[in-house]
């Protein structure tokens, strides 16, 4: 798959070609073989239209005003060349024109062309410098258009979310990162289009940026894949520091102790682009030597937003810390963290250990540890019956009517319906075609993926009614939940009429 960017199935079929073997297709499956074949239609002519764009900035007789704005931006034709950039011309139809050989609908359904009333569609992207955005395997995936006439708007134009563009999955410029085959020892997320291809311009080739949305727990997924230090880079305004914060709290879940993250605030008016074009290569990478730590950044944040002089303050600081420290993951990174809260605080550790709740290595607690070692975390009724349906999918036909379990509202659930969903349509897929399904969203993926794989310890004679029992008592678990939820309200008396009923009778059943 990775030396020549394939999908899994690509993969599959490529190799059973190789030996002259026919990939055997499961009835039900015909519906993501499908999905793949669409997909790989839009790849066609999204590549089509990648290299039209760049021949027009090659050929048409406008191309001077093209290629005068890129230089104006200081860019070379080989760092244009390197990011596939292209033009496209003033006019309704060039696209189309050249790609009349395709079929229409698929035009739209790529977000290359618009859908007017009349049945004639018009090219979407006019006038505009384009920036080929490539998936990390250097599929072309969408477009960004850049106005070259300053009265012109939207500055930027993206194309659409299509069924192989979703911009929550996407980072412009990390293919061509992955490009240059060296090791990557840091990646650096940047806001924009430009500022990835100034940066390469002047040396710095390991940038990417997001896609006009907020860094997504994807992207950062994506990022790891290919480095343990991310940089996330950020202009000095208001906009910037809010967005620098959604970042940082996106990033806490990812904070492993072999993973770094560190925040570089850009000063006044400044975006990537314009400060390597001023500070160069050597005064850009000064600044993100110095860029503080997520650590630094999370403290100095929260510290700075009160008063650490008054107990309140302090008390305030603590409450605002405590959680945002819980969530991550590195023992080491989460006792520091811990340990200079306390400092700033000015609060004895093992107290606030006990009063956050994050635990402390045994020699600094002051309190005896409980005798028996914590029990591995048992899989929740939830994690055991998607784990049952994924090594046994048969069992979902032992089941006649799945309603109760579709409305529940757990973690899980919706997987679960998905799940059900897909055996319905389904009902002979294997555990590997299931996964499959799944590939794409990779947290999900790898996710279900270790569930599949667990083991689970019961009589495989009698598995449909062991499957049947952890579903009553899902059923159960929910309505305790429910009871418990509505317990707490009633003990604060803020229970409103229904709820009170509904209190009432869970009680009975009881
Ligand atoms: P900026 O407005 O900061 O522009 O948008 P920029 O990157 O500095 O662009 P130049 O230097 O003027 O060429 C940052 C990013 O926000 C998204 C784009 O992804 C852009 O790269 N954006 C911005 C849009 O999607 N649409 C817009 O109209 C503006
Ligand atoms: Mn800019």
């Amino acid at each position: 798959m990775d030396y020549d960017r394939l999908s899994y199935i690509e993969a599959i079929e490529a190799l059973a070609k190789e030996y002259g073997l026919t990939v055997p297709r499961e009835a039900g499956n015909v519906e993501s073989a499908e999905k793949v074949e669409d997909s790989k239609k839009l790849y066609v002519v999204l590549a089509a239209a990648a290299e039209f764009y760049q021949q027009q900035l090659r050929t048409h007789s406008n191309k001077e005003k093209a290629i005068g704005y890129l230089k104006s931006r200081g860019l070379s034709g080989q760092i244009a060349k390197q990011f596939g950039i292209g033009y496209a011309p003033s006019g309704w139809s060039n696209l189309q024109d050249h790609l009349k050989e395709h079929d229409k609908t698929l035009l739209v359904k790529a977000g290359l062309t618009i859908e007017k009333d009349n049945n004639k569609n018009y090219d979407r992207f006019r006038e505009r410098i384009m920036f080929p955005i490539r998936d990390s395997r250097g599929r072309v995936v969408g477009f960004g258009g850049r106005i070259i006439n300053p009265e012109d708007e939207p500055k930027y134009l993206n194309s659409p979310e299509t069924p192989v563009f979703q911009k929550r999955l996407q980072l412009y410029g990390l293919y061509e990162v992955l490009q240059k085959r060296r090791a990557i020892s840091k990646l650096l997320v940047v806001e924009g289009y430009m500022d990835v291809v100034a940066l390469a311009q002047f040396g710095i080739h390991y940038a990417v940026a997001t896609l006009g949305t907020a860094t997504t727990p994807e992207h950062i997924q994506l990022l790891l894949r290919h480095t343990q230090h991310i940089v996330f880079c950020f202009d000095g305004d208001n906009a910037g520091r809010n967005a620098a914060w959604k970042a940082l709290q996106v990033m806490l879940p990812f904070m492993d102790d072999n993973i770094r993250a560190d925040f570089l605030f850009l000063p006044g008016e400044d975006d990537p682009d314009t400060l390597v074009r001023r500070e160069g290569k050597t005064g850009f990478e000064q600044r993100l030597q110095e860029a503080p730590a997520l650590s630094q950044y999370l403290l100095q944040h929260l510290s700075s937003a009160g008063n650490l002089h008054s107990l309140e303050g302090q008390a305030q600081f603590v409450s605002a810390a405590a959680p945002l420290i819980k969530q991550v993951p590195g023992l080491l990174l989460r006792y520091k963290l811990l340990e200079e809260l306390a400092h700033q605080a000015k609060m004895n550790l093992a107290a606030l250990s006990e009063m956050t709740g994050i635990a402390l290595p045994k020699s600094e607690a002051n309190k005896p540890l409980p005798r028996t070692q914590p029990k591995k975390q048992q899989p929740s009724l939830m994690q055991q019956v998607i784990t049952l349906l994924l090594q046994h999918p048969e069992l979902a036909q032992t089941v006649d009517n799945f309603s109760p379990w579709r409305d529940l509202d757990l973690p899980g659930s919706s997987i679960f319906c998905e799940l059900l969903d897909l055996l319905e349509k389904n009902p002979n897929l294997t555990t590997g075609a299931m996964l499959e399904y799944w590939r794409e969203q990779n947290e999900v993926f790898s996710h279900l993926q270790a569930l599949a794989g667990r083991e689970i310890l019961l009589p495989e004679t009698n598995l449909s009614a062991e499957f049947g029992a952890i579903l009553q008592k899902l059923l159960q678990q929910a309505k305790q939940d429910e009871l418990n939820n509505l317990q707490k309200k009633a003990e604060q008396n803020r229970l409103t009429e229904t709820e009170r009923q509904q209190y009432l009778t869970l009680l009975q059943k009881k």
